[in-house]
């Protein structure tokens, strides 16, 4: 039994979650654990996500760790299907895996766009196609898609990026539509500027200085596994659809 506090909604769910080795999806797991879920961690930093996992346990909340690169559907499937195996059924898909390598179109950086494609994309739909038949089995489940403020605007700097969080936003929308007959709820979490480690993944020293002053005013990840948790503890009848949040300091 979990020591934490419980939340009707989350007591006992399982939940799945992709890039759970660092900020959001990390903070997810310890505040959905802490309220009584069972975590099933994915990302490719198996040492990251297995000491999450030790501690986690340790704690007396339910807590497995699998190396996953979300770029490859076998692997993610495999994530799915341990939950499925460990815990008897999935209730929440947490596509959260992704990376931030910006820069001015005009500089080619054709790997970290093709990067941003799989993960930040492919990754997400790789998630859904892993979880539905479990999800379309049980009549019941909820995917939660993590786009940004990214998936509302577009800037300079930052297209390819922005492209991949429109793309995650559309697909969610027509995701949410097309498995009314599931019972399926789905839920597109945008955060603005949140502290993580996003920042590192930015590939060039000047687009990386001007990323460091836009995250000087970033919100703790928490604020994120409170948006999930939100729409988490909801009663069944009740699919929060989207949640878009940003620092109350963050102008863009
Ligand atoms: N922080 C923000 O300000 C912000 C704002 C809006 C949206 N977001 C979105 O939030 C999500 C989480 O990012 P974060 O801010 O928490 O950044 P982060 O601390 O860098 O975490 C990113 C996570 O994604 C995982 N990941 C990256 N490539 C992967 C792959 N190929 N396969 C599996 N996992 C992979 C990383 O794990 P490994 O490296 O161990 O694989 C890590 O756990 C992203 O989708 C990001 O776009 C963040």
């Amino acid at each position: 039994m979990s020591t934490g506090p419980t939340t009707a909604g989350i007591q006992g769910k399982i939940v799945v979650i992709t890039g759970a080795s660092s900020g959001l999806g990390e903070a997810a797991a310890r505040l959905l654990s802490a309220q009584g879920a069972a975590v099933v961690l994915g990302a490719r930093r198996i040492d990251r996500l297995r000491s999450l996992a030790d501690e986690l346990t340790a704690s007396g909340a339910k807590a497995l760790a699998l190396q996953t690169d979300v770029t490859h559907f076998d692997q993610v499937k495999k994530l799915v299907d341990a939950a499925s195996l460990a815990f008897g059924r999935i209730d929440v898909m947490i596509n959260n895996a992704g990376l931030m390598p910006s820069s001015p179109l005009d500089r080619l950086k054709i790997d970290d766009w093709n990067q941003m494609i799989d993960v930040n994309i492919k990754g997400v739909l790789y998630g859904i196609a892993a979880a539905l038949p479990y999800m379309k089995r049980q009549k019941s489940g909820h995917v939660i898609n993590v786009s940004s403020v990214a998936g509302h605007k577009v800037r300079a700097g930052g297209v390819v990026y922005a492209a991949t969080k429109h793309a995650v936003r559309v697909i969610s929308e027509g995701f949410r539509q097309e498995v009314k007959p599931y019972n399926i709820r789905t839920t597109i979490i945008s955060p603005g500027a949140v502290d993580t480690e996003l920042p590192n993944s930015v590939t060039d020293a000047d687009v990386a200085a001007g990323m460091r002053k836009v995250y000087e005013i970033a919100v703790p990840a928490d604020s994120f596994a409170r948006a999930v948790a939100f729409a988490m503890s909801q009663p069944d009848d009740v699919d929060v659809n989207e949640i878009l949040f940003r620092p109350t300091a963050q102008e863009y």
